[in-house]
């Protein structure tokens, strides 16, 4: 197989990023650039993420953002081998302003395209952190997506369950907001939390008790809201100790569904080394990220959670995720369109 150099291309989200990485011919890879410019300035004002002021920013700054990568590994743009782009799933209009891009410079630079599926980007990229091999399994906790994927292959996946309401980084966000902390709120109720008596409030564990592999965190974020409510105005303790509760809770119904992931797993493939590779924003949670250590453990798998900066979007992860489809000899054609929504 031969080496490669790949331009990838994130834009689904309020990151712009865009990097380098080569491929070698051992399936290796490097990050030659990782260049991410975060837009929580531009949507502070709003507590969340606004679609339209998401893929302006996108529009005025992905130009420099290539630019910069390109600087930074350097590589000139002449000299990549294929340019791969998330094409989905997001928010449409910042997708489109990183695809459209892919697609003007592959036609400029007579380059393939590559259209990525940014949750397959997310569950590759352990493979580029560590080497990991199939069959592994991944949990996937971000601002928009919880869920656990099998990951058997390049383009062969299996999802074993997801949310039916909230994603796990969108329930922090939410507690956040209630509690007044600011956005993003993960790190906030972490940071507070620390504080807090995680024992003082019982809050409920949705769908726990239920067998089926899903999440379910609107009730726990109502009960919160409740619990807020009551106790209004809230002195700092009780900030505290909300959102010290609210995180056992979930890093409860985290440990309790990866447990469970993990028993499919061994079932599935007998005698099969386990490892558990987590990535999304909510990877750098360090009461979430003890409990699954502890799970694990147990169970005799290997947790793997890559440097938190490639947990979160990037577009090392989407070059990656080209470069292992490359390496199979896919193209897209510059038709390859824009999805929305787009299950692996
Ligand atoms: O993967 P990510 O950067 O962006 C996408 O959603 O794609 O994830 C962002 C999410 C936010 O909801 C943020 O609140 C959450 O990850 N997050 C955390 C922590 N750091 C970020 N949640 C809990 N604890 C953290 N330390
Ligand atoms: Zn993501």
């Amino acid at each position: 197989q031969a080496p490669a150099t790949i331009l990838g291309i994130e834009t689904s989200c309020d990151e712009t990023a865009a990097a380098l990485v080569v491929r070698d011919e051992f399936g290796r890879g490097t990050i030659r650039s990782n260049v991410v410019r975060s837009q929580l300035d531009e949507h502070a004002a709003f507590g969340g993420v606004v679609p339209e002021l998401a893929a302006r920013a996108h529009v005025t700054y992905l130009d420099h953002i290539i630019a910069q990568a390109c600087r930074e590994a350097g590589i000139p743009l002449a000299q990549v081998d294929a340019i791969a782009a998330t094409a989905g799933p997001g928010l449409i209009g910042g997708v489109l302003v990183g695809l459209t891009t892919a697609k003007a410079l592959a036609a400029a630079l007579d380059k393939p395209l590559l259209g990525i599926n940014h949750l397959e980007a997310h569950a590759l990229t352990a493979r580029l952190t560590d080497g990991v091999p199939f069959p592994y399994l991944m949990l996937l906790v971000s601002g928009g997506h919880s869920q656990f994927v099998l990951v058997r292959g390049v383009g062969d996946y299996e999802r074993w369950g997801t949310t039916i309401d909230d994603a796990l980084g969108e329930a922090f966000d939410k507690v956040a907001k209630l509690l007044s902390l600011g956005h993003p709120g993960g790190p906030a109720v972490e940071r507070i939390a620390k504080a807090g008596d995680s024992h003082r409030f019982k809050f409920p564990r949705p769908l726990l008790r239920e067998a089926r592999m899903d999440f379910s965190f609107s009730g726990l974020k109502t009960a919160v809201r409740l619990q807020a409510e009551a106790l209004a105005p809230l002195a700092d303790q009780d900030v505290a100790d909300i959102a010290a509760s609210f995180q056992t809770a979930v890093a409860e119904i985290v440990a309790t569904r990866s447990r469970q992931a993990l028993e499919q797993f061994a079932s599935r493939f007998p005698g099969q080394d386990m490892r558990l590779v987590v990535a999304g924003g909510v990877a750098a949670n360090q009461t979430i990220g003890t409990a699954l250590r502890a799970v694990c453990a147990e169970a005799g798998a290997t947790l793997i959670v890559p440097p938190i900066a490639l947990c979160t979007d990037n577009g090392a992860m989407v070059a990656w995720a080209g470069a292992e489809r490359f390496a199979l000899g896919v193209h897209d054609g510059l038709e390859f369109v824009a999805r929305p929504r787009w299950p692996l």
